[in-house]
């Protein structure tokens, strides 16, 4: 898909992946609507956009709670009178042995990063459909590709992404309707920081590992590549990315790693 001139609404556009994603596509000429919980935030990152404010749309939305999806979809499509790709990447993560997660925190993750970005995708696909052309991506994770200690909640979520989106990638071939699923490792943004505990308090720390990861500019630019060329799944990290292939070709040397590596 060419990315000049397209309509993108981004969630998660406040902050990190999200945010840096913004700011990759107004190079491309693109308009944009922003949403998230945090309006004053987006309104932090409209400014910033390098374009005219009239092409960039605040939508605020809570993914926790989103009892009429369609509706959203449809105030994303008046904007600007349609929408020709949606990147999902509004999500948290956990910081929490699943020994201490509440039920209440794991539904919340799922509510968030699974159900959250399905309900959007569902309630914009038929505008999509109709237009028998359109681009919609989730931003999974690598422990959407495997299991990681104190990541029980975050890691089934993301998992379940990768089972919806390969079921829609099946589905809507032929339809001009592509679904990309982002498996990104360690990139350098708050989601340490804004994680949430067994007992669903802000985690507020930025991890070690956190920190050497890659730039959100990095990963907004490959993410930007990966839709351009329409393909279904792309890994973006450094070194981490290689744990998605020792999983898959070595699961046992995976699990030697993953039961000694560092938590956070
Ligand atoms: N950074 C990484 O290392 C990494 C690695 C793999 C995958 N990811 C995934 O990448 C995506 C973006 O994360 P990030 O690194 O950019 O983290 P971040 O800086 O914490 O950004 C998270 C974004 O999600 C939004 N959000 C959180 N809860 C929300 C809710 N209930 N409703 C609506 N929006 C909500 C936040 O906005 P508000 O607070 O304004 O609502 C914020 O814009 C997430 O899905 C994350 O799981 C990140």
């Amino acid at each position: 898909m060419q990315i000049n001139n397209k309509i993108v609404w981004i969630t998660g556009a406040s902050s990190g992946i999200g945010e840096a994603l913004c700011y990759e596509l107004v190079k491309y000429d693109c308009k944009l609507i922003i949403s998230s919980r945090r309006t004053n935030e987006l309104e932090r990152v409209k400014e910033q956009c390098n374009t005219a404010s009239s092409n960039v749309k605040i939508l605020p939305l809570d993914l926790a709670n989103l009892p009429h999806p369609e509706q959203i979809a449809n105030k994303a499509i008046n904007a600007f009178g349609k929408v020709d790709i949606l990147i999902n990447s509004g999500g948290i993560t956990q910081r929490s042995m699943l020994k201490d997660t509440s039920l209440e925190v794991d539904r919340k993750i799922m509510d968030i990063d699974y159900f959250g970005t399905i309900a959007l995708a569902k309630a914009i696909l038929p505008h999509m459909l109709k237009n028998k052309s359109g681009h919609i991506s989730a931003i999974s994770s690598i422990v959407g590709r495997f299991g990681f200690p104190m990541r029980s909640a975050y890691s089934a979520a993301k998992h379940a992404l990768h089972g919806f989106f390969e079921s829609a990638q099946a589905e809507m071939k032929n339809t001009g309707v592509n679904f990309l699923i982002v498996v990104p490792g360690r990139v350098k943004t708050n989601v340490s920081v804004n994680a949430i505990t067994g007992t669903g308090e802000t985690y507020g720390k930025m991890d070690e590992g956190q920190e050497d990861g890659i730039t959100a500019e990095e990963c907004a630019k490959k993410i930007v590549k990966a839709i351009s060329k329409n393909k279904k799944e792309v890994n973006i990290g450094s070194t981490d990315i290689l744990l998605v292939y020792i999983h898959r070709y070595a699961p046992w040397l995976y699990r030697i790693i993953a039961s000694r590596i560092s938590a956070t």
